[in-house]
């Protein structure tokens, strides 16, 4: 079995090496346009296997989309970011058309490919796949609501001095300030989160969530790459070993939640077909609203996108 990573900068890298790392795949093709940097990488993370006791083959190449042929799933890390001078519509058109043309390379060789997209702006970029990859829907899927829902999991654990582990929660919406933290789904080991934080301090955790991207890129001069690496290996990972596992995913809505032809997170069964299941949870009306004005901010840019006719 094979999984490809396209894109060999840090989210991409850390990808391969933890999907290698889990040891539930044969191969893991990294395929980058800078020559010679994916073989790089690959060889490098390759020769931590004996070290870190795993068997993935690990394999970089440059640009050759042969290579990637018959991969199970395919994860899109590709596209820039946003340079000084650059508008938002430039970043839109520029990672649009990277990913348009990746997604089309990828189907040509592997047109069964469980597709995850990680680039950003993430909705839209799933949105350009999807219409790029003419799959059914449930083979084009973005990662953003394991880490935002991580990132909310670990400022919780800190706050309250428990486990990360037995935290469990749900967030739905855009990967962008718009997502909606849900605290009445958020629970410590079964018990409502409620029993255990105030709700002054549970707004500032939440607020502070939806900028957790901004507050790495603030502290580093770069996007974050560690724990978007890892919630994307997490989904590789419930495809390939079929784990029927239950994640916040950036999915087409087709009237879920009263939404129609709409790429936001909401929570889904992925498994051995990618997206088997959107599962549809009961929202009170103002968690309703929340997620209906972060799908609109999404659908303006989706808008933007379409009438830059790229796709
Ligand atoms: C973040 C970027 C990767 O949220 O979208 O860190």
């Amino acid at each position: 079995m094979k999984v490809t990573v396209v894109g060999a900068g840090n989210v991409g890298a850390t990808c391969a090496q933890l999907v290698a790392e889990k040891n539930i795949v044969k191969e893991v093709v990294l395929i980058d346009i800078k020559e010679g940097l994916s073989e790089g990488k690959a060889l490098d993370l390759w020769q931590t296997a004996p070290v870190n006791q795993y068997h993935t083959r690990l394999v970089g190449y440059t640009n050759d989309y042969s290579k990637t042929a018959h991969s199970e799933v395919v994860v899109i890390t590709s596209g820039v970011p946003r340079k000084p001078g650059m508008s938002r519509d430039d970043l839109i058109s520029i990672n649009a058309g990277i990913v348009k043309s990746v997604t089309e390379n990828i189907v040509k060789y592997s047109p069964k490919a469980k597709i995850i997209i990680v680039s950003n702006p993430l909705d839209v970029m799933t949105y350009a796949a999807f219409t790029a990859a003419r799959k059914p829907k449930n083979e084009v899927m973005g990662m953003a609501g394991i880490l935002d829902t991580a990132r909310y999991r670990a400022f919780l654990a800190e706050a309250l001095d428990v486990s990360p582990l037995d935290i469990q929660a749900l967030l739905m919406g855009g990967h962008g300030d718009t997502m909606v933290p849900l605290p009445r789904y958020t629970t410590i080991a079964g018990i409502p989160v409620t029993e255990f934080i105030g709700s002054e301090e549970l707004d500032a955790i939440i607020e502070r969530t939806k900028k957790g991207g901004g507050e790495l890129v603030n502290l580093m001069g770069t996007s974050a790459w560690y724990a978007p690496g890892a919630a994307a290996a997490q989904m590789v990972e419930a495809i390939v070993a079929d784990q029927k596992r239950i994640f916040p995913c950036c999915v087409k809505l087709d009237g879920e939640y009263g939404l129609q032809d709409i790429f936001v997170g909401v929570p889904v069964k992925l498994g051995k077909d990618g997206v088997e299941k959107i599962i549809e949870v009961d929202l009170n009306e103002e968690e309703r609203e929340l997620l209906h004005h972060s799908a609109g901010a999404v659908k303006n840019v989706m808008e933007i996108l379409d009438k830059m006719h790229i796709l």
